[in-house]
């Protein structure tokens, strides 16, 4: 009998009948996100899964499904996955890094873009018809060029945003647990910075890091407070790096001078203290969404879940010592 999998997602046609060759596919085309109760369910007698970062794969879920052998997330960051329980029952969890570094790197730098020259309030004004013609004070932005991005993250995406940015003709500060290439920095004049050091120099501080416990609100009021008043911070990582509502309050109050959001705490509910505000240019979670990307990140998935599924070590695996505990 062929392997059963479930996909929790709506994925393009052409992935699922490519699946279909080789699984038993039991579909979500609808996309609606499963409850915990429905993945449970629907998981019980699987072997496999495609899955996205709203799926929680957790002990208590996985101990329901005995057979399941491999969680292969569509999308890099895996939060959503406990990767010790997993280990601990047997199953592989793989991810799709690197295909959308360039993708949500150009994502990251519309957002500073649209935050730094209003261009999402200017046009909601235009549309609401308040323009009555040129003026010299009108909408009034800030220079992106020339100016210090402070990159918090330097893993590929950070790296993808920071050679943008040296396009841009930006001075470049990071901070990262450990250094990038000497390379790199020299190549970009990129400087590692402790994070209180960028937060209160940057005039642009992007977060491109993914979440875990250890950086839940990484950016809280503390640190909003560290920022110049004139700065914007970006967030393209994953909601959580951010107390939303310490940025809600550090933005009316013009703290700071505007933000860039494509990602929020509990989303896809966001706070709503940021639709009142003009300073914010919102996106809902499409960093990596452009067609060429989502057909890559779904070749990547779909490779993992086959090698997965027929014995072959996945290319993206995240716990390694699932993989050598099954060779012993
Ligand atoms: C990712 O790949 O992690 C994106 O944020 C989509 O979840």
């Amino acid at each position: 009998m062929r392997p059963r999998v479930l996909v929790t997602l709506g994925i393009f046609p052409e992935l699922l009948a490519q699946l279909r060759t080789q699984f038993e596919v039991e579909d979500n085309q609808t996309d609606r996100v499963l409850s915990p109760a429905e993945l449970v369910r629907r998981l019980g007698d699987k072997d496999g899964a495609l899955i996205t970062g709203y799926d929680r794969i957790d002990a208590s879920l996985l101990e329901t499904c005995p057979r399941l052998k491999a969680a292969c997330n569509l999308a890099v960051g895996y939060n959503n996955m406990d990767l010790p329980a997993c280990t601990a029952h047997g199953v592989i969890a793989t991810n799709t890094p690197d295909v959308l570094n360039d993708t949500t790197a150009d994502l990251a730098f519309a957002l500073l873009l649209a935050a730094a020259r209003r261009i999402t309030e200017a046009e909601r004004w235009l549309r609401a018809g308040h323009w009555e013609g040129w003026r010299n004070d009108q909408m009034l932005g800030q220079d992106v060029h020339h100016a210090t991005l402070g990159i918090v993250g330097m893993g590929q995406i950070g790296r993808a945003i920071a050679r943008r940015a040296h396009g841009f003709d930006m001075r470049i500060i990071y901070h990262n647990r450990g250094r990038a290439p000497v390379e790199l920095e020299r190549a970009l004049g990129a400087r590692r910075v402790e994070l209180d050091e960028l937060l209160g120099t940057a005039d642009f501080v992007c977060l491109a890091l993914p979440y875990s416990p250890e950086t839940h609100h990484l950016i809280d009021a503390r640190r909003l407070g560290l920022m110049k008043a004139n700065a914007i911070l970006v967030n393209v990582g994953r909601g959580g790096l951010v107390d939303d509502a310490a940025l809600v309050e550090a933005l009316r109050t013009r703290r700071i001078a505007g933000a860039g959001l494509d990602v929020y705490e509990g989303e896809p509910a966001l706070h709503a203290g940021f639709l009142a505000l003009d300073n914010v240019a919102l996106t809902p979670h499409i960093g990596s969404a452009t067609r060429a990307t989502r057909m890559q990140m779904g070749a990547v998935a779909a490779e993992n879940l086959t090698a997965a599924l027929s014995g072959r070590r996945p290319p993206n695996l995240l716990n390694p010592e699932v993989w050598e505990h099954r060779r012993r």
